[in-house]
């Protein structure tokens, strides 16, 4: 089967549901299957426990300071090294090579392949160098007769079931199998007898595949899962011969790191669905590249063949994503290759949009710049391109067309202002994993920030308490300590409480959360050395926001040791903010209304930076509606979904005199665009962009652009060229020295954090009405639900779309419903449901979600053909009635 005869998700349709609606395995086609072991396959056995390994023995034993040293010899050269490094680690320090196929560095020692023998003086066997731990005055020999007789016997017997399907398999040329083979193995085989056979390869959903004849059965995959993720998504089943990888359950998998295993896996066992037999490791070139999606910025590298994207993998950070991508980057990097692309500008004409010359959409561009009043101009967006798109981006509008309204932060109608409320995580990603209690407010970690979820596992793993406070339970509610659910937009009472500046019972009453639960989790920040509270757009993207930023501020007053970051953005929203994207903020977090910061960058610019403060998207969107707001720049973002009050949107719209987009695509705001400029994607530019935590990294162009398709950089340099302020860059290494002029600190690797939150935001304790019954918190008033949103890590947003595998990895939106509500509507699973607001309504699918607060409603954002934006405004908090339409059987 090619790619191309693949069905959405990059496989035939049907092809790993059985008609009962679990995949089936085909039994071995030798040995002792069975009908019956055919029909039940694995299902019906009991997972091995992969052997429990010991804590932590692995690597070089920390702080090698405080550790004392032991000495040993290996292979005639003497070294010292901490107590518990193992054999391999100190024989890695000399340089000396020792296969393995079972240990991996980020997981304990587990012992399973024997391929890492070596001998050892006075012991009688051959030892396995990755679990035995150094000793005083140990012997240690690694290339003796004994032990290559050892890896040869190991190697004969992993290759007795093997099959030799190199030339076919996607491992080949970068299989460790292979090389292992090559340097340790026996030249042939004495196996004559037949091998035992699987049937091929196995869908386990979507996007993994496996081919369970080559699995050496390391445990890796199982491993994986177990430790790292937490998500426990791989088993092994059966026993001895016969033993194998399976889902449990034989569900398709469920991971939102499972595109790990595939890199892991030390053979070609588990290889993915999105890249299998597109390419050969030795065809592919390889480009440092970024993860653009979600901001945490994870390292990762782009390999292309031709002119296409073959795949994406994790690179190295271990500041970031330490050697792991989450299933988002690692499938979703393939948007850039879809044949719907924009190739050319477009212009409307006659009320349709047409293709035009770039000259005549820049002219378009640039006379309405030069006839608007600058307070008249606003710009959306500017997190999708590089931090050299972002600062062009900002010396042109504010420097050469004079307005400050400028907001990357296209998805809130609830903006703060950034000097008092700025976006991110303020410390090394890494650091999450040292600390000792971690409380996520409102932020459905593994679906926004899922690499940072990994952190947080390893905190908890090693003693650190988690709080998780959100209206619904989160799917790592099992590592936490304590995890409540709480009446939506009841957070800064449970701020409050936490902070020890509120009675929890008060706290308890309002939110619906238990009182000793407040209370203890209070007592675990008081007592921590090391807090990390995380607030998501649960509890920021609401009428109440302002409020939850006050009382994060206050929470940090409190405790001055702890991180409270507000867990928002995606993309380079970490850069654009740096960069100054935003109406009260200059570039290098200096706030506008610092006269010596626009000075200095006046000196630069050679233009005044004007005084005035700009507006923020609703700002904006709302002067738009009164006619103070004329011509609107839309740099790839797409309000007319993104912004969560779609009618604030429309009424907006319908009153701009020119609307201008670039993007990529035809999304629905440029489809409204009067003029589109096509622009080129994260892998066709170079340059810089910031993560969460403010870190700069640099990625490299790895294809080629469609069509006529230019960079943001090029777009806005030809605008400043037509508006008479040429700029004299004639590259992204240029735009970056002139800011690091501006950003001190500014080079590749360097934080540029955002400042912590140090005080209330203005008119955060003003009083916002509340519907009748929500102030005496009450659940489910007059019958309608409290609506919830929040985001999915794998969406049907028009990047997600346009990859095959993020798009079956999706699913369709829904409606979930806490059970006693959805029984007291008649509402069963699966009904097909309306549900309205006063602003619109949406037909979904209901699932009854258990541990959703009562009176609550929770739709998914991101899925195109249900956009929640229409049944939100920008006033007032969302209740929703819901009613069931079709039953589902
Ligand atoms: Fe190891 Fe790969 Fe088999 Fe998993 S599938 S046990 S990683 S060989
Ligand atoms: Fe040591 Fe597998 S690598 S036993």
């Amino acid at each position: 089967m090619t790619p191309g005869d693949r069905g959405a998700g990059g496989f035939a349709e049907g092809e790993f549901h059985s008609p009962d609606g679990a995949f089936g395995y085909p039994a071995p086609t030798t040995g002792q299957g069975t009908e019956a072991t055919r029909r039940q396959g694995p299902r019906g056995a009991s997972p091995v426990a992969s052997p429990s390994a010991p804590a932590a023995t692995a690597g070089p034993a920390a702080a090698a300071g405080a550790v004392p040293m032991v000495h040993l010899t290996i292979d005639g050269h003497q070294l010292a090294v901490p107590n518990g490094t193992t054999v391999w680690h100190a024989a890695r320090q000399l340089g000396i090579e020792i296969p393995v196929f079972c240990y991996h560095d980020h997981m304990p020692p587990i012992g399973a392949c024997r391929m890492c023998f070596v001998e050892v003086e006075k012991m009688p066997k051959l030892a396995t160098s990755c679990t035995l731990e150094a000793a005083e005055d140990m012997v240690v020999r690694t290339n003796t007769d004994r032990v290559k007789q050892g890896q040869r016997g190991i190697l004969e017997f992993l290759l007795v079931n093997h099959p030799l399907d190199c030339p076919i398999c996607d491992k080949g040329g970068e299989c460790p199998l292979q090389d292992n083979t090559l340097k340790f193995g026996p030249g042939a085989s004495r196996f004559i007898e037949t091998k035992r056979t699987f049937g091929k390869h196995v869908r386990m959903g979507p996007v993994l595949v496996l081919d369970r004849e080559r699995c050496v059965l390391c445990w890796r995959c199982v491993r994986f899962g177990e430790i790292i993720a937490g998500d426990d998504a791989l088993k092994g089943f059966e026993r001895g011969y016969h033993s194998q990888i399976a889902t449990p359950f034989m569900e398709p998998v469920a991971s939102k790191f499972i595109g790990n295993t595939i890199g892991i896996c030390p053979v070609g066992a588990l290889t993915s669905g999105t890249y299998r037999f597109r390419s050969r490791p030795w065809d592919n070139r390889k480009h440092q590249s970024v993860c653009p999606h979600c901001g945490c910025g994870c390292a990762a590298t782009l390999d292309v063949r031709g002119n296409d994207l073959a795949r994406m993998r994790a690179r190295e950070h271990p500041e970031v994503n330490d050697i792991w991508l989450c299933d988002k980057g690692f499938f979703g990097y393939d948007f850039t290759g879809s044949a719907d692309r924009l190739r050319t500008p477009l212009v409307r004409e006659g009320g349709r949009l047409r293709d035009a010359g770039w000259d005549e959409a820049l002219e378009r561009v640039a006379g309405a710049l030069r006839g608007t009043p600058p307070e008249q101009i606003g710009v959306i967006g500017g997190a999708g391109g590089t931090n050299e798109d972002a600062y062009l981006l900002t010396r042109l509008f504010r420097g050469v067309v004079g307005t400050n309204s400028i907001d990357f932060r296209a998805d809130t109608a609830f903006p703060q202002p950034a000097a008092a409320a700025p976006w991110g995580l303020g410390r090394p990603i890494s650091d999450v994993e040292r600390a000792d209690v971690i409380v996520l407010l409102g932020c459905d970690l593994t679906e926004e920030y899922p690499i940072v979820w990994l952190r947080v596992k390893k905190a908890v793993d090693g003693g650190a308490r988690l709080v998780i406070a959100n209206p619904w339970p989160l799917e790592i509610a099992r590592w936490a300590r304590h995890s409540v659910t709480y009446r939506r937009g009841t957070e800064p009472a449970v701020l409050a409480a936490l902070s020890g500046q509120g009675a929890p019972d008060d706290a308890a009453v309002r939110s619906g959360a238990e009182a000793a639960v407040l209370r203890d989790a209070a007592a675990l920040l008081g007592g921590a050395k090391q807090t990390f509270v995380l607030a998501g757009r649960t509890a920021l993207e609401q009428p109440e926001g302002a409020a939850v930023a006050a009382g994060l501020a206050a929470l940090r007053a409190a405790h001055p040791s702890a991180t409270v970051s507000l867990l928002r953005g995606r993309g380079n929203a970490g850069g654009a903010q740096a960069l100054g994207l935003l109406p009260d903020m200059l570039p290098g977090y200096r706030p506008l209304t610092d006269a010596r910061a626009r000075a200095s960058i006046a000196a630069l610019w050679g233009r005044p930076v004007p005084a005035s403060p700009g507006r923020a998207v609703r700002e904006m969107l709302g002067a738009a509606r009164r006619g103070d707001l004329r011509l609107l720049y839309v740099a790839g973002a797409d309000p007319a979904t993104s912004y969560p009050a779609a009618g604030a949107w429309r009424a907006a719209r319908e009153r701009l005199g020119l609307l201008v987009v670039h993007d990529a695509f035809l999304t629905q705001t440029a489809a409204e665009a009067d003029v589109v400029l096509p622009v080129l994607t994260y892998a066709e530019t170079a340059g810089t962009v910031g993560n969460l935590e403010g870190r700069i990294q640099r990625r490299d162009q790895a294809v080629l652009g469609p069509g006529e398709a230019r960079s943001d950089s090029a777009i806005f340099t030809a605008l400043a060229s037509r508006l008479g302020a040429p700029f004299a860059f004639s590259s992204w290494e240029e735009v970056s020295s002139e800011i690091a002029r501006l950003i001190p600190g500014w080079a590749e690797d360097a934080r540029i954090a955002p400042p912590p939150i140090t005080a209330p935001p203005s008119g955060a304790d003003t009083p916002r009405a509340s519907r009748p019954g929500e102030a005496r918190g009450a659940d489910a008033i007059d019958g309608a639900l409290a609506l919830v949103t929040g985001a999915k890590l794998f969406d049907r947003s028009a990047v997600s779309l346009r990859c095959p595998g993020i798009r079956a990895l999706a699913g369709e939106a829904f409606v979930a419903l806490p059970p006693d509500d959805a029984a007291r509507l008649g509402i069963a699973d699966g009904d097909l449901c309306e549900v309205r607001s006063g602003r619109g309504a949406l037909r979904l699918a209901a699932r009854i979600w258990s541990g959703l607060h009562p009176g609550h409603a929770y739709v998914p954002l991101g899925f195109e053909a249900a956009p929640v934006a229409t049944l939100l405004g920008e006033d007032e908090a969302p209740f929703v009635t819901v009613r069931a339409l079709v039953p589902a059987r």
